[in-house]
This record gives structure tokens, C-alpha cells and sequence, in this order.
């Protein structure tokens, strides 16, 4: 199977993790507006071993959470890409779009191009039928990308996350979708 391929776009590359990310990897995920919607921030070796997890899904699936540059600057700003959700719940197992940009990358656009980039490679290069994204209710920039991406909610859908206890804030979640028909229908799959 192919690992996956680098993707581009007008202003980002998206490709293969290098190790000279993982500094500014390990910044971000100890940032904590970045991580707010998020049990806690990550400690260094949580955030390396978040980019092992990362490079295993592209050697084993061909798809993963790629690496994001500007293509200008040849800065690292965080991931976007596809990921297997495998937890306990009513949709899974399905293939996910997500996202985590450092703060200085947020306003400008660039987890909307990096995602659509993704999902057409999910759709079209994978032959993936759908896909997810989900997210803890009250995590309304996320939600905001992920309707940009023309993906739609059914309060029907949403969930108690499986692997927070009960209780903790950040368990009710909201989830979006769309199928490889509506995205080839609308603005982006054309
Ligand atoms: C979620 C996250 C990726 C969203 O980033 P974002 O920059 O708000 O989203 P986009 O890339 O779609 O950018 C949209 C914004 O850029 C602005 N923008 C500026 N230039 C733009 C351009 N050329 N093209 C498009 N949008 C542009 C838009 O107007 C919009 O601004 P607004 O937030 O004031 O409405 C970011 O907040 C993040 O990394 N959060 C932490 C991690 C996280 O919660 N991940 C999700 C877990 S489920």
C-alpha cells in the first residue's frame, strides 16, 4: 500500500513528519489555548509519541494526520489530515478529518485549505464513502471549519465521548459528516 502522498495547496504542503518538527510539535501541544478543548496540554513525550501513532497510520493505511508547512516561509504549523476513529460510539468505526494549527497560524485560512485537501485525497484517492469530524460541543472554531467544509450536523448524532469519564466537561460532543456524493456535489469536490 502507498504511505500516502504529499499534498499541495496555494499557500501549504502537506507531507510526512520529520523530526525537526517535533520542537515546534511539543510547543504547541503545550500551549494551553491550543489544547483548551482538550483533557489537558501534552507533555514532550506525549506529543513525540502523538507523531510515532501519526507516522504508523500513514505506513499502515496510507493516509494520517500530515505534517503542515506554509509554503513560503517553509514553517511547520501543526497537522490537518485523515484518521481512523476507532473508539466506542454510534459511528465508528469511520474515517476522520482533523485539525490542530499553532495559535500564529489561526485566521488565515489554513486548516480549511489543508482539510480540503485531505478529504479530496480521502475521497478520491482512498475511495473512502464518507467522512467524520467530531468535536466537544462548546469547540466552536473547530465546528466553524468543519462547516466551511460543507460537513452537516444532526443533533441526533451527537455523543458522549467513550473515553472521558462521565462528568468531565469536555465529554458531550457534536458530530459532523459528508459523503462522498455531497462532497463531490458541492463547491469543493468540483
Ligand atoms: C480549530 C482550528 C484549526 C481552526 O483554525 P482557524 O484558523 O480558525 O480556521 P480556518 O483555517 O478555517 O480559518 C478561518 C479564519 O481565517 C480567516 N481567513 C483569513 N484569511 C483567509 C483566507 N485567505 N482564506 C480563508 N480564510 C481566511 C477567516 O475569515 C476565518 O476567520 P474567523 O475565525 O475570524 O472567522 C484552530 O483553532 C486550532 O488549531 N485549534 C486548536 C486545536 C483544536 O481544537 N483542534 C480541533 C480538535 S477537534
Amino acid at each position: 500500500m502507498s504511505s500516502g502522498p504529499e499534498l499541495r495547496t496555494g499557500r501549504l504542503l502537506l507531507r510526512r513528519w520529520r523530526n525537526a518538527d517535533r520542537d515546534a510539535f511539543a510547543d504547541l501541544n503545550a500551549d494551553s489555548e491550543v489544547m483548551e478543548h482538550f483533557p489537558e496540554p501534552l507533555p514532550r513525550d506525549e506529543s513525540d509519541a502523538l507523531v510515532d501513532r501519526i507516522e504508523d497510520s500513514f505506513e499502515q493505511r496510507g493516509y494520517g494526520f500530515w505534517a503542515v508547512e506554509l509554503v513560503d516561509s517553509l514553517e511547520f504549523i501543526g497537522f490537518t489530515g485523515l484518521g481512523l476513529a476507532e473508539f466506542e460510539a454510534h459511528f465508528t468505526p469511520a474515517v476522520e478529518v482533523g485539525w490542530r494549527l499553532k495559535r500564529s497560524a489561526w485566521g488565515h485560512g489554513y486548516a480549511t485549505e489543508g482539510a480540503r485537501a485531505a478529504m479530496t485525497y480521502g475521497f478520491e484517492g482512498v475511495g473512502v464513502r464518507q467522512i467524520v469530524a467530531y468535536t466537544p460541543t462548546n469547540n466552536l472554531r473547530s465546528r466553524a471549519v468543519m462547516e466551511r467544509l460543507g460537513m452537516s450536523h444532526d443533533p441526533a448524532d451527537d455523543f458522549d465521548h467513550s473515553r472521558l469519564p462521565p462528568g468531565h466537561p469536555l465529554r458531550r460532543s457534536v458530530l459532523y459528516r459528508i459523503s462522498w456524493d455531497r462532497w463531490r456535489a458541492s463547491t469543493f469536490g468540483r
